[in-house]
């Protein structure tokens, strides 16, 4: 995926497989994108298509069952897949932070808040153990946490689910990373708290020059944050390109159909256009594109051959062979949804 900015990251051709009762399962077929510095690439697709594999790959925490087969994950041309766990281990945190999207599989359940946030900051940043606590309030009253104070003093138990994933978005800001990973960081939030958390984003990005990669199903969450945009569906990246082109321009038949079930308030009583029929199941997976079967636009190649990218434009690209016309759609959709 091209882009002028100076690459930190760089996905290649990433693989991952699951052993499952059904049998193999490709999660994460050929997956390939760069990150820039100060760059925010978001990642969209409905749910279970890869994007939380996708995420996990890159720090190496798949799921017991899971495997990388292929592929490179390229920090400064390092590939981290070839590190060893220790190196790998060392990467975690400062270099490249996780919003995971489950908050309860990173807060130790018997240990208080504030102790494990100056734990995470002392292990990562060599600062002393009063800095570290200021900063862990300041973050924390910077996620639109009120009594911050109280709350290092608290137990994950004493939360409520939304709380949890705010002090977990803090403790991964709170590191100024070079990389962040977000995965579905404000799903469980209200939309101030949302928008409280996406301008601390948009200020790491800026002040730090860190890079992020923001991943939800939300199209709207996606497209207030991101310079650059993925599509991916059952597995693999359909469609990237500028926020602008992937949102007003969308090229692949199913980016637009993504786009057009986003509830738009100027059509309040209308009935939303949901995309119909079901992904593919990972492990039968159709023979030419994956899309093919819920596309209004499939002809006969689409069924037996995967689409080779085709160039839209410098820097747009979509894996299909029957794209949209550039202004064929969603100029009207696009407005409500890029701010
Ligand atoms: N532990 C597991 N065992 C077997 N298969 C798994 C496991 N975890 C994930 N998968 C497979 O990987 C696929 C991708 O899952 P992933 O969690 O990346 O989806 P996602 O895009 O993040 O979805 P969501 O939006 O719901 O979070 C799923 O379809 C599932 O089949
Ligand atoms: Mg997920």
């Amino acid at each position: 995926m091209g882009t002028n900015q100076q690459k930190i990251l760089e996905v290649k051709d990433l693989t991952v497989e699951f052993r499952t009762d059904q049998g193999k399962l490709t999660a994460v077929n050929r997956v390939s994108f760069s990150l820039g510095k100060q760059e925010v690439l978001g990642l969209v697709g409905e749910s279970a298509c890869g994007k939380s594999m996708t995420a996990l790959s890159i720090l190496r925490l798949l799921p017991p069952g899971g495997r990388i087969t292929g592929g490179e994950v390229c920090l400064e041309n390092v590939n981290l897949l070839k590190l060893s766990r220790e190196k790998m281990r060392r990467k975690r945190g400062k270099t490249i932070a996780m919003i995971f999207q489950d908050p309860n599989t990173t807060l130790n359940p018997v240990r208080t808040i504030g102790a494990q946030f100056v734990e995470t900051m002392k292990t990562h940043l060599s600062i002393s153990m009063e800095k570290a606590r200021d900063r862990s309030v300041d973050m924390l009253s910077a996620m639109g946490l009120a009594s911050a104070r109280g709350i290092m003093r608290k137990y994950p138990f004493q939360l409520s689910g939304g709380m949890r994933q705010r002090v977990m978005i803090a403790m991964a800001l709170a590191l100024e990373p070079q990389i962040l990973i977000a995965d579905e960081p404000t799903t469980a939030l209200d939309v101030t708290v949302q928008a409280q958390i996406l301008s601390e984003m948009r200020r790491l990005k800026k002040d730090f020059g860190t890079g992020i990669l923001l991943i939800s199903h939300n199209m709207g969450v996606i497209a207030q944050l991101s310079d650059r945009v993925a599509v991916m569906y059952a597995g693999s990246i359909v469609e990237y390109g500028s926020a602008e082109d992937v949102f007003y321009r969308p090229a692949h038949p199913y980016t637009r159909a993504l786009l057009n079930s986003i509830p738009d308030l100027s059509l309040q009583g209308q009935a939303l256009c949901s995309i119909k029929g079901q992904p593919p199941a990972l492990h039968k997976m159709p023979e030419g594109c994956s899309f093919y079967p819920r596309c209004s636009r499939a002809g006969e190649p689409c069924k037996s051959v995967y689409p080779l990218w085709t160039d839209i434009n410098e820097g747009h690209s979509a894996a299909c062979f029957f794209p949209l016309e550039q202004k064929s759609c969603c100029e009207s959709h696009g407005e409500g949804v890029l701010t």
